[in-house]
């Protein structure tokens, strides 16, 4: 369990029997409320990639484990766990950007958004084959995702942050050229890698870092960077774009506000006006959200496809969700989007006490109904 090991971002090391068996009925509670593992999307409704869950045996059989005294088993090493394929580290990428100083995070246990701004210095766009993000410090990196700003909103909002980078709730700020362009997450450590796809990386644009570090009760400093490998030949490879797939102006049932006390739900359609093929997809919303559900119906076939149902949304476990099998959309085809946000003292993630009225926006008293999706065009 990556995130469990010693000096990864999991509350403890979870490695060994005396490890796990210590906190023996947490770990039953967790899994069992579904708190960890993290990632809350339902694998009946469509299935993803990289993702660490247990399935309802696995969750049963550790409540057994621990309910009967946590017996120490056998030692058997690695018998059938056979790692997750990972892509190899990049060894000689052809452009490194880092951090250009080490962000401080102070030790008063709160988790913390933060975005850095780094200026690519190209003078001609570039594609990218591979990409591997290398965090700092593990112990307080939860996830890096990476947008490109190809206008100055960035340099804006960071002028007025006196410290480096700036802080963020829960999105940008504004919408960038490409969002969510790559994502780094503690557990999958994924590296993009394609001989099929590129991403685009254009002349004069900067790379937003935009990291979510979990809190820690000491100081800690970080100085992560990317590596990246540049496409030589570009014949036959497919561009992959990273949009905004839902906001508010696609909602249909608006307008965006929620009373105090209301349980609400938004559905959203997007009709497309080419074909495309989606590959993976990012909701955002806050602590008044609690699920979150894509569909879409292909204009041939009037089939009805599943794409993502989170139904308990965690606003701290934000992440793009890669598609086990990309999905190939034709023209006219339909995406839709239902939300649902509870801002009632029965939703325990709420973090504005007592509930207020909530309108559309990224500060913490607002809400947010914003999706992004990496695809690819097929005009
Ligand atoms: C079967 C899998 C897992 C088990 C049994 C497990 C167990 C736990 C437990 C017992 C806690 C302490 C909860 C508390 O203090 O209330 C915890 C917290 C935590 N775990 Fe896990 N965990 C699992 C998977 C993961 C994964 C895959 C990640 C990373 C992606 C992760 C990251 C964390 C983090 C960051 C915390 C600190 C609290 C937070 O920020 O939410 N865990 N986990």
């Amino acid at each position: 369990m990556p995130c469990h090991s010693v000096g990864n971002i999991g509350a403890m090391p979870l490695t060994t029997y005396k490890e796990v068996s210590a906190y023996g009925r947490m770990i039953a509670h967790v899994t069992q409320s579904k708190i960890m593992p993290p990632w809350k999307d339902d694998p009946q409704f469509a299935s993803i990639k990289h993702n660490n869950k247990l399935n309802e045996h696995e969750i049963a059989l550790i409540k057994q484990w621990v309910d009967s005294g946590m017996a120490k088993g056998q030692l058997i090493k690695n018998k059938g766990l056979t790692p997750p394929e990972k892509n190899p580290t990049i060894t000689k990428p052809d452009l490194v950007y880092a951090m250009s100083q080490p962000y401080h995070q102070i030790g008063d246990y709160n988790h913390r958004n933060m975005v850095f701004v780094i200026p690519t210095k190209l003078s001609e766009d570039v594609f990218a084959d591979e990409i591997e993000f290398v965090p700092g410090n593990k112990k307080i990196v939860k996830s890096c995702t990476i947008s490109i700003d190809t206008g100055d909103s960035s340099t804006l909002f960071d002028s007025y942050d006196l410290n480096y980078g700036y802080r963020s709730f829960s999105a940008l700020s504004f919408i960038p050229h490409q969002y969510a362009w790559y994502q780094w997450n503690a557990d999958s450590k994924t590296i993009f890698k394609s001989d099929t796809y590129v991403k685009k990386i254009p002349a004069g644009s900067k790379l937003l870092f935009h990291i979510t570090y979990v809190a820690s009760t000491s100081i800690q400093k970080d100085s992560s960077y990317v590596k990246i490998h540049l496409s030589q030949n570009m014949s036959g490879k497919k561009e992959i774009n990273s949009q905004v797939l839902f906001n508010q102006a696609n909602i249909t049932n608006g307008p965006f506000i929620i009373k105090v006390d209301e349980q609400k739900k938004f559905y959203a359609k997007v009709k497309l006006d080419h074909a495309i093929e989606i590959q993976s997809i990012m909701p955002m919303g806050q602590y008044a959200c609690s699920s979150w559900e894509f569909y879409a119906i292909d204009s041939i076939s009037r089939n009805r496809i599943n794409i993502l149902s989170i139904p308990k949304w965690d606003a701290n476990w934000k992440k793009k969700y890669e598609l086990q099998k990309t999905l190939q959309l034709s023209k006219g085809s339909e995406i839709f989007a239902i939300a649902t946000y509870d801002n009632s003292d029965e939703n325990i993630n709420l973090i504005i006490l007592p509930p207020q009225k909530i309108k559309y926006g990224e500060g913490s008293r607002d809400e947010l109904f914003l999706v992004v999706y990496d695809f690819v065009n097929y005009e």
